[in-house]
């Protein structure tokens, strides 16, 4: 089983390789080594983090086993690859995509992800990413990506920075801000923060600053709840994501900066309802405590000491924020 295992990682090593490869040196790469260059991703990261390209022909990678001698059924499944119809042959996956390497904490490559070429004739088709499937390599619910480069920035820091996407970790690195992995695009969850907590005792949230944003806090505040974890979120200015803010002037220190002012993950929930809530009011009050527990209620128990320790902490700090008695708080947690 492990040997197995063990040949996976090698074929993904060598998929890896020839992505990489061809990114770098083939003419068909052209394109894309600009638009990499127009998203201000330098050369040094864009290696660092082992980016590739997957051509638009419908059979490179198959006609690279080929030549390899690189068994196909290995690349079905690692999902690379596909069988055709009535057994005639295999085609490639991913087509006119930059390839991003997924990497477990020790640097292998467990799957991919695929930014589609913007002008590419497949971009109206298929999603803006593309993933691995599920493999026995790739739990695309408990990877983080940059794991493998920020985790030791994480330790000395005291806290790793969560952002959305891959480009997000890429352009924090090259801006000198190590400490930064993604979930890629799925909310926090348990097993991320199983992760997490292996290297800090501190997580910072970062979510883009557009619609999808925001939505990603409920989540989090459960997990804040239940997990023995410190978790802050941070703001971003207005319409940017990381990665568009740190291709701006300046952008690394505002960057910086919201990674320091970021606020506890409860607070950043209660200011949220603040600044739409008609508080003041006795209605406005209980319908902010109400949404508040309603996520606490959800939260999965935990039943460690730290936890049911941790759930009187925010109790506490519920009442006192909302200006009721800690006894009616626990009574309508009840
Ligand atoms: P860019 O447009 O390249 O800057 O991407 P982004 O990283 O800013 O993407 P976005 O904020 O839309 O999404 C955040 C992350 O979610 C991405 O980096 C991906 O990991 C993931 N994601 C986004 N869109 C898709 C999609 O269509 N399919 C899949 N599987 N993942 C996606
Ligand atoms: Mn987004
Ligand atoms: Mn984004
Ligand atoms: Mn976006
Ligand atoms: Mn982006």
């Amino acid at each position: 089983q492990d040997t197995h295992k063990f040949r996976l990682f090698d074929v993904m090593k060598w998929a890896q390789a020839k992505y990489q490869q061809c990114l770098l040196e083939s003419p068909d790469s052209q394109a894309a080594r600009k638009y990499l260059g127009e998203r201000h991703l330098a050369g040094a990261s864009v290696r660092q983090f082992g980016l590739g390209f997957a051509p638009l022909d419908g059979e490179w990678l198959v006609k690279q086993a080929q030549a390899d001698q690189v068994p196909p059924e290995l690349l079905v499944e690692v999902g690379l690859i596909a069988a055709r119809d009535e057994a005639r042959g295999y085609y490639d996956r991913f087509r006119d995509r930059v390839m991003f390497p997924i990497r477990d904490a020790q640097g292998r490559a467990v799957g991919f992800g695929g930014r589609i070429m913007p002008d590419s004739p497949y971009a109206a088709r298929g999603p803006k990413y593309y993933n691995s499937p599920e493999t026995l390599l790739f739990k695309k619910q408990e990877q983080l990506y940059g794991i493998d480069m920020a985790r030791h920035a994480g330790s000395s820091a005291g806290f790793l920075a969560v952002v959305e996407g891959y480009t997000d970790v890429m352009m924090a690195h090259q801006s000198g801000i190590a400490n930064v992995v993604a979930t890629m695009g799925t909310a926090l969850n348990a097993r991320h923060v199983a992760q997490l907590v292996r290297h800090v005792r501190k997580i910072v949230l970062v979510f883009d600053a557009d619609d999808g944003g925001n939505t990603g806090v409920d989540r989090a505040l459960e997990i804040f709840v239940s997990q023995d974890v410190e978790l802050a979120v941070a703001t971003l200015p207005e319409g940017l994501d990381p990665a568009d803010l740190l291709a701006q002037d300046g952008g690394a220190e505002v960057f910086r900066k919201a990674l320091g002012d970021a606020v506890d993950a409860l607070d950043f929930k209660l200011n949220q309802l603040f600044a739409k809530a008609e508080h003041g009011t006795v209605d406005g009050v209980r319908r902010m405590l109400d949404i508040i527990l309603g996520i606490i209620a959800l939260a999965p128990p935990v039943p460690s000491q730290s936890a049911q320790l941790k759930q009187e902490l925010i109790l506490t700090r519920l009442a006192q924020r909302l200006g009721v008695e800690l006894r009616s708080v626990r009574g309508r947690l009840k």
